[in-house]
């Protein structure tokens, strides 16, 4: 059996209803894994589930708030019911604002953080509880945080998501070296995918452009592409590949980095 295969894995893809958390599902799916999929969307969150289901897999939703313990504490135990446990956690949920610093709203700030910082750290704190030995699952696994090149790059007007994002990077190191030092028996990786061409990246490019940093839309995408040594945009799959392969045995020593998924940009 290849080192990527998932057959029996059991996978919660938080942020899943849609666009790069849905691909991640579909990837983990593909790869044989029962995949849940939590998110505030309860209805786009279902008919994702409805699709894989659809396409062969073990597939379920659970409504999951990743700022809020309460929303974990009853999420955790429906996924280990409806897969019959938990191996693989990506904690995919974010949100990005954009904005200079001479213009931030501290309340948007703040809201962002508690999305990208909290939920992420929330959700390290239940796999662990879950996945260690005596947890409800109990049989270690992977997490995979889906941080950003953000968290790599100097960008104007993203300081607030950079340093969500950068949060991210070094929760991910930590949280590894607890699970080592503790006996966890869970891998701790996270990835920094570059701008997407979908909703969340397609309004930052015009958020860019109404701030007045680039004077249209193409001209600030091609601003990033120029930056970017495979010269183009990546796709939601390549950020789901990478997470596949982060959450397989063909990473089993691979604990406490960050693949950058970015075709070079933030190298
Ligand atoms: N799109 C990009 O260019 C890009 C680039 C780098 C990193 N990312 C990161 O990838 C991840 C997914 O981004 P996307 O482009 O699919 O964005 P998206 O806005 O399409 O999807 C985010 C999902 O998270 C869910 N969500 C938001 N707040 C939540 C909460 N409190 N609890 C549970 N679910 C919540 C939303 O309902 C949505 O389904 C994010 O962490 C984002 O920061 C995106």
């Amino acid at each position: 059996m290849s080192q990527f295969d998932l057959t029996g894995r059991k996978a919660l893809v938080t942020g899943g209803a849609q666009n790069l958390g849905a691909a991640i599902a579909k990837a983990l799916a593909d790869a044989g894994a029962s995949v849940a999929i939590g998110d505030l969307k309860d209805d786009v969150g279902e008919a994702t589930a409805a699709s894989l289901r659809d396409s062969g897999a073990t597939a379920a939703f659970v409504h999951l708030d990743v700022t809020d313990e309460a929303s974990w504490n009853a999420a955790i135990p429906q996924v280990v019911e409806k897969l019959g446990g938990l191996d693989i956690l990506v904690n995919n949920a974010g949100i990005e604002v954009t904005s200079l610093l001479a213009d931030l709203d501290p309340d948007a700030l703040r809201t962002m953080f508690d999305v990208n910082v909290v939920g992420t750290s929330l959700g390290i704190k239940n796999a662990f509880n879950a996945m260690k030995p005596g947890g409800i699952a109990g049989a270690g696994g992977a997490v995979v945080n889906i941080a950003s090149v953000a968290a790599l790059i100097a960008f104007p007007a993203l300081s607030g998501y950079s340093g969500s994002k950068s949060a991210v990077d070094r929760i991910t190191r930590i949280a590894a070296a607890e699970s080592g030092a503790l006996g966890y028996g869970v891998r701790v990786n996270c990835i920094y995918p570059g701008l997407i061409a979908n909703e969340m990246g397609l309004k930052l490019a015009t958020d860019v452009v109404e701030i007045g940093l680039f004077p249209d839309v193409e001209t600030a995408v091609g601003g990033v592409v120029g930056l970017t040594p495979l010269g183009h945009l990546g796709e939601q799959q390549d950020m789901a590949n990478a997470v596949v392969f982060l959450s397989s045995d063909a990473a089993s020593f691979i604990t406490g980095t960050g693949l950058a998924v970015d075709g070079g940009m933030g190298s």
